[in-house]
């Protein structure tokens, strides 16, 4: 029998609601088409954005929403996207290379703002180091958040339709610095931060977070010489810097909708090495910030499957399909935000709709959910919830690996590849648990590709009483997906359980994830 023991007096953290965080960026279908249909649209829309996504994005109460790359952040100038839209340029989209769109120019500053009010997130805008200058980073901080009237670009804020401030609390400096972003080592990077911070953060702001480009994967050389080097000038990283932001994405295995039984577990299995991340990340940013004032992030991550799998089968650039398998990526990706509440400020999955692992595929005026945007709507009591600690006695599950994977982007790297192919294992089951008020929120992954699983859950030092609401996302065949032909393959069903006392039996379908709201005593 499995066990999983919940200790109710052992908080370890508190579940910061933003790890539930979201990312849109000019790329392919997911700002025009996806987010953005234009107020003229006749699909239904609110000041230009599509309605069906704003509602969902309410439903799941999101938190925080990154814009506008990625990638494209780094070629981007925030002038291009202010004031009327018929003066806006047309620009050379980072991603034009690869699929030959320009940027209009149409969604900029004052329209993203509006989107993150319509569906109650705050921005987190992520600004241009590469190709720009400190004080241009500084004018936009300026231009969004200087009170009415007071600065020369607050009033042109004015002018353009918005007298009062912007409320923006997250700033990125810089994306994939090592990367897109310049290329840079983690010392030059440390030196354009400090630039680039010090003069941003010199506009008053309260509550304000400037978010520094931490590693690809776990990159614990790129973290520990950033800080290092930081640290030549600046004693205490944390009066420049109050996050430090992972991207980890988990590779295809298979294909997005195509996998064999070890395939599946491929990449679960990456997906569970999200846990050495952050422990690890988190070890080597205390050794600097030894009171954790820098929060850590992973503001991109998610499973990147090849091109083309999406509906437009490959127009818009990476959409792909979404099926159990990623949803339970998805999952069990948060249990582990959530058991590590102490050490993860916030997540972006990328990306919101059209692309990698999207909670939407859309369509002209057809919207569909994937089985990830189920997983966010049933893990949103965790929001704000104290984790308590969870202890799962369950069997270790043997596949065979074929030693290809995508830690950040070591996809392939022959040192890896040796070290990870032949037998390894999953835990066929992982949970987290949290408390809000007397509700006791409980989720747990079935990892496993055929077989249902029971358990008993065990609580200590509380007691259920009343009636638990339960959500249960399965499916008949771990591939399947939806698909704007058939929009409910894969959906939650929700019911209800009488509990008492201090064990829960718990019927767990294979190859899925459950919900439990259990009322204590
Ligand atoms: O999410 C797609 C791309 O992945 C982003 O633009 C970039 O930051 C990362 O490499």
């Amino acid at each position: 029998m499995n066990t999983i023991t919940i200790i109710a007096d052992d908080v370890t953290g508190t579940i910061n609601p933003n790890i539930f965080g979201h990312f849109t960026e000019h790329l392919g279908a997911v700002i025009y088409d996806g987010i953005w249909v234009g107020p003229d649209s006749d699909v239904p829309n609110i000041n230009g954005f599509r309605t069906g996504i704003i509602d969902r994005l309410k439903q799941i109460n999101a938190p925080v929403v990154r814009w506008p790359g990625g990638c494209f952040a780094e070629t981007y100038n925030w002038r291009d996207g202010i004031g009327p839209v018929a003066e806006r340029p047309v620009t050379t989209n980072w991603w034009y290379g690869h699929d030959s769109r320009l940027e209009s120019n149409e969604v900029g500053t004052a329209e993203f703002m509006a989107f993150c009010r319509a569906a109650g997130a705050s921005p987190y805008l992520a600004a241009n180091i590469t190709s720009t200058t400190p004080l241009e980073i500084r004018n936009w901080v300026d231009y969004c958040t200087m009170p009415a009237g007071s600065s020369s670009l607050a009033r042109i804020r004015g002018e353009n339709g918005d007298r009062e401030p912007f409320s923006v609390p997250f700033w990125g400096i810089g994306n994939e610095n090592w990367g897109g972003g310049g290329n840079m080592t983690p010392e030059d990077y440390a030196t354009e931060y400090r630039k680039y911070a010090t003069l941003a953060s010199n506009i008053p702001g309260d509550g304000r977070c400037f978010v520094a480009c931490g590693p690809s994967g776990n990159d614990l050389d790129w973290t520990t010489r950033f800080f290092e080097k930081m640290r030549d000038r600046v004693k205490t990283p944390a009066s420049l810097l109050q996050g430090f932001a992972a991207h980890y994405y988990c590779g295809t295995a298979g294909s997005a909708t195509e996998f064999t039984r070890d395939q599946w577990y491929q990449l679960l299995w990456q997906g569970l090495r999200m846990e050495q991340l952050v422990v690890e990340q988190r070890a080597a940013m205390d050794v600097h910030d030894p009171e954790r004032r820098i929060g850590l992030l992973v503001d991109e991550w998610g499973c990147w499957h090849h091109e083309g799998s999406g509906p437009s089968g490959g127009a818009n650039l990476l959409e792909q399909q979404s099926t159990m398998r990623d949803a339970l990526v998805a999952a069990l990706t948060f249990n582990i935000f959530a058991n590590h509440s102490d050490k993860v400020v916030m997540a972006n999955i990328a990306q919101l709709v059209n692309n990698l692992q999207s909670l939407f595929l859309s369509r002209g005026p057809e919207l569909i959910e994937t089985p990830t945007f189920h997983v966010f709507d049933m893990y949103k009591g965790h929001q704000g919830g104290r984790t308590l600690r969870t202890l799962v006695e369950c069997d270790d599950l043997e596949f065979t690996h074929d030693g290809r994977f995508r830690a950040g982007y070591d996809n392939d790297s022959d040192g890896i590849a040796a070290a990870v192919s032949g037998t390894q294992c999953v835990p066929a089951l992982t949970c987290a648990s949290s408390l809000t008020g007397r509700t006791l929120t409980v989720t747990v992954v079935n990892l496993r590709y055929a077989d249902r699983a029971v358990a008993r859950i065990v609580l200590r030092s509380v007691a259920a009483a009343g009636t638990a609401r339960q959500a249960v996302l399965a499916a008949g065949d771990p591939h399947d997906h939806n698909t704007f032909e058939d929009p409910g393959t894969v959906g939650a069903v929700w019911s209800e359980m009488a509990v008492s006392g201090d064990q829960i039996q718990l019927e767990i379908p294979a190859a899925s994830v459950v919900l439990l709201e259990v009322p204590l005593a």
